[in-house]
């Protein structure tokens, strides 16, 4: 076998596969790729392409785990995602949590994390549960439509919008940018519509910081107006990026996670008949619907001095892109991973990612996927698709952005469903 790779020597239907093209995930079996990387090519140069630099390719668990807990000779303040990483840079770096580093990313990370409170995360964990209980309740109820749009798209939002205080009549306004800022439904929608998205939602969040310093209220804006840094108050700019990367972190994984959960379901009789019978338990269930999504596919990294690893150096200077969807299907780490069980224990995958920058909201991710699949699992005896899902187009993240359903109701369960 094969452990390190030149910049050049690759097969053709390696070297063939653009990564940063958001179409090759729709046109490749990706699946084969990621197999042949781990097993031959576990650092591979991805070239320049389309005007943008090359960048390394890191697909196995461990290489992946090794790169995430070290912040020290790598960096997230140049970017990271591909789109910042290849363009050299992040415009929120230093203010930013995901693209903050060192002691301020520390500072930062802990302020953020008292807005986290169990006090403030118990309330949204039952707003949650009401939200997902009356909505799948209520699409059971009606029998067919797009499970995307009607619920899975509702959830994410009300539950961030929730945690931070976002007034319930901005919600559908606030999704429409999200939609637009990280990934597309459509092929061809212009990056000049994704930057006038971002910048929206940043106007939206530095009006609502504004009103909230002038009216406090009991969320994390509020929080955030009232918490320093070594003395000093964060500043409207640092408070407005920290909300927009949790609107942004918090809407589309989820949204997602829910979607592939409930598609991946409808395909798998057995699978549901354990989660309905209750031979799983629902955080066992939750942790496979996790892994078998894996939304965000990649992240990055820029080295900051040369760095070992899978049998390579990446080169100070270098930017390198750790593959959860390729870790998450590790052969080495899960026993038949390209099979859903949802009673898989141990279940250590990376979709909320590792070390430093691990996903501040994991804890409310995981009570959105759970309270979705225990409502479905009390409400209906099963999903049937009535057409075939869109996939979004990303090279960040993956999943279906539309998912039109007939539910099988169970009478005896929706009966519960407004106590
Ligand atoms: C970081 C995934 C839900 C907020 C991350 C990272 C991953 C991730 C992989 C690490 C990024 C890196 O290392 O560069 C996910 C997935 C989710 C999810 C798959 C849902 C299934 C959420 C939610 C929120 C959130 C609900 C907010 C309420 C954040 C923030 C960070 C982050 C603020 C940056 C943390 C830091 O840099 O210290 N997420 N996330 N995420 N996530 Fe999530």
């Amino acid at each position: 076998m094969q452990t390190a790779t030149s910049r050049t020597e690759v097969p053709e239907e390696i070297s063939a596969v653009n990564l940063v093209d958001p179409r090759t995930y729709l046109e490749h079996d990706m699946d084969a790729y990621w197999r042949r990387l781990r097993a031959d090519h576990p650092l591979y140069w991805h070239p320049p392409v389309d005007g943008n630099p090359g960048f390394w390719v890191v697909s196995r668990y461990a290489d992946v785990m090794a790169l995430y807990r070290d912040n020290q000779r790598l960096t997230s303040e140049k970017g990271n995602v591909l789109v910042t990483l290849l363009a050299g840079g992040d415009s929120a770096a230093g203010q930013m949590l995901a693209v903050t580093d060192g002691r301020r990313h520390k500072d930062l990370r802990n302020v953020m994390l008292k807005a986290f409170s169990p006090r403030a995360l118990s309330k949204v964990a039952a707003l949650v549960r009401a939200n997902a209980r009356r909505m799948i309740a209520d699409a059971v109820r009606r029998g067919e439509g797009d499970f995307a749009a009607e619920v899975a798209s509702v959830i994410p939002l009300t539950t961030v919008g929730g945690l931070l205080g976002v007034p319930v009549k901005d919600h559908a306004y606030l999704l429409g940018l999200t939609k637009s800022s990280l990934s597309s439904d459509e092929a061809d929608q212009a990056p000049e519509e994704a930057f006038l998205a971002r910048n929206e939602i940043l106007l939206y969040f530095s009006d609502l910081v504004a009103e909230r310093r002038a009216d406090p209220q009991d969320d994390v804006i509020t929080t955030l107006t009232r918490s320093e840094i070594d003395g000093v108050p964060l500043t409207d700019q640092d408070i407005v990026f920290n909300c927009y990367s949790l609107i942004l972190g918090g809407d589309e994984t989820s949204r997602l996670t829910m979607i592939d959960s409930l598609y991946t379901l409808s395909r798998e009789p057995e699978q549901w008949k354990r989660l309905k019978e209750g031979s799983v338990t629902l955080e066992s269930a939750t942790e496979e619907t996790l892994r078998w999504a894996t939304p965000a596919m990649n992240f990055g990294r820029t080295a900051l001095v040369d760095v070992e690893i899978a049998g390579g150096t990446i080169k100070a200077g270098d930017v390198v892109t750790l593959w959860n969807t390729s870790a998450n299907r590790d052969e080495s780490v899960f026993d038949h991973p390209y099979v859903l069980d949802l009673g898989r224990t141990p279940n250590k995958h990376i979709t909320f990612g590792y070390g430093p920058h691990f996903c501040l909201g994991a804890y409310l991710a995981r009570v959105e996927v759970k309270e979705m699949l225990d409502a479905l699992r009390t409400f209906t005896r099963g999903v049937e698709l009535t057409g075939e899902p869109r996939r979004i187009h990303s090279n960040l993240m993956t999943g279906m952005s539309t998912l039109p359903v007939r539910f099988l109701p169970d009478e005896a369960g929706l009966a519960t469903a407004d106590s």
